[in-house]
């Protein structure tokens, strides 16, 4: 379901064309700047040290940036990359194999890391701390252990939930950032650089329009330009100007906020069937049929952010600004 969703921050096969718009280096990123001083600092320091970087968990909402983030760190350390993703790792052999492959220096990015199960993230704690793998080799009549030096190498985990990484994992990372969404601003200037990466101009309006629509999210801003492109390619002359973005956005059922059906699925359920809230995020899930981590990973921090949902002890509760939105005539509760 959320695959057909046009404003999906999580990532999509066609996605790839966003590899040769993918900024490079720490310049080329926009936004987020505490993060990328504080990281220019550590990079540097690390090289001047000429030692590998310490590790850094990234989190925060899904197509923020994490994954390019990681991309920039090996570049600016001159290191290589090796990447792994939580929900792939299954057996600690798996982990182990990783590990032992890791060459001096190398950063070792594991996305969605908060989905390693328990028993296998532990051997992290000893690899991460002490450059150490500790594996049992034989059966159970003649089991040993045995410990294996790494080189020294930099894990970067990415999450979109930091609140269930484990304490001992989330301790051991020297180097935690949060990313946050992006300004109306920045997204402007993401756009445009994705114009010239692409050789599509957009006017100035437009891309102000597209930056105001894309839920504070680079990854929807560059698919939502993809699509408008085709608009203007076949609707238009070929420019992606004001008209042609407004057009191709409301066609694509998305709002002058950036919400879509989903978004009003969710707001409407809580004023409709839970008289604007407090309700519980289970009952709100089965309401509207989506998964509860889906809920908070993906919809939620957007409402939030801007205003339109809060977060209580008792549960969600719709604002007045989000009864304005819907134009649904605001009671208190
Ligand atoms: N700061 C930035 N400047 C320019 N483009 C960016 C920036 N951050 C992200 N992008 C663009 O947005 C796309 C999505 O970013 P990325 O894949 O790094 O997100 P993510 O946080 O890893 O998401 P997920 O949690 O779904 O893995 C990238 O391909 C890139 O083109
Ligand atoms: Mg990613």
């Amino acid at each position: 379901m959320d695959n057909e969703r046009i404003i999906t921050s999580n990532e999509l096969k066609e996605d790839s064309f966003e590899k040769t718009i993918r900024p490079v280096t720490l310049d080329e990123y926009i936004g987020q700047t505490e993060v990328k001083e504080n990281l220019g600092v550590y990079i540097k320091a690390a090289k001047m040290r000429d030692e590998s970087l310490d590790h850094v968990l990234l989190y925060g909402p899904p197509g923020l940036g994490k994954t390019t983030l990681a991309y920039i760190i090996a570049n600016e350390m001159g290191s290589n990359i090796k990447t792994a993703s939580g929900p792939a790792i299954e057996k600690s052999g798996d982990l182990a194999a990783i590990l032992s492959s890791l060459e001096p220096g190398d950063v070792l990015f594991i996305d969605e890391i908060h989905r390693i199960p328990r028993y296998i993230e532990e051997i992290l704690y000893s690899a991460m701390e002490d450059f150490t793998l500790d594996i049992v080799v034989g059966n159970d009549s003649s089991s040993r252990s045995i410990r294996i030096d790494l080189p020294p190498f930099t894990l970067v985990g990415a999450t979109t939930r930091a609140g269930d990484l484990t304490g001992p994992l989330r301790d051991r990372f020297g180097i935690v950032s949060k990313l946050q969404f992006y300004s109306e601003k920045e997204l402007k200037q993401i756009i445009e650089r994705t114009s010239r990466v692409l050789e599509a101009p957009i006017d100035d309006d437009a891309a102000l329009s597209l930056a105001r629509r894309s839920r504070g999210t680079p990854r929807i801003a560059n698919r939502l330009f993809k699509r408008i492109r085709d608009y203007a390619l076949v609707m238009g002359n070929g420019v992606i100007d004001n008209e042609i973005t407004n057009y191709a956005l409301d066609k694509l059922k998305v709002d002058k906020l950036g919400l879509d059906d989903t978004d009003y699925n969710l707001l409407k359920a809580i004023i409709e069937r839970f008289n604007g809230g407090p309700v519980g995020i289970e009952a709100l899930a089965s309401s509207i049929g989506e998964e509860q981590t889906t809920i908070e990973d993906v919809y939620e921090p957007y409402l939030l952010q801007q205003g339109l949902l809060k977060r209580t002890s008792r549960g969600r509760v719709v604002t007045e600004k989000a009864y304005e939105h819907l134009g649904i005539p605001y009671k208190m509760n």
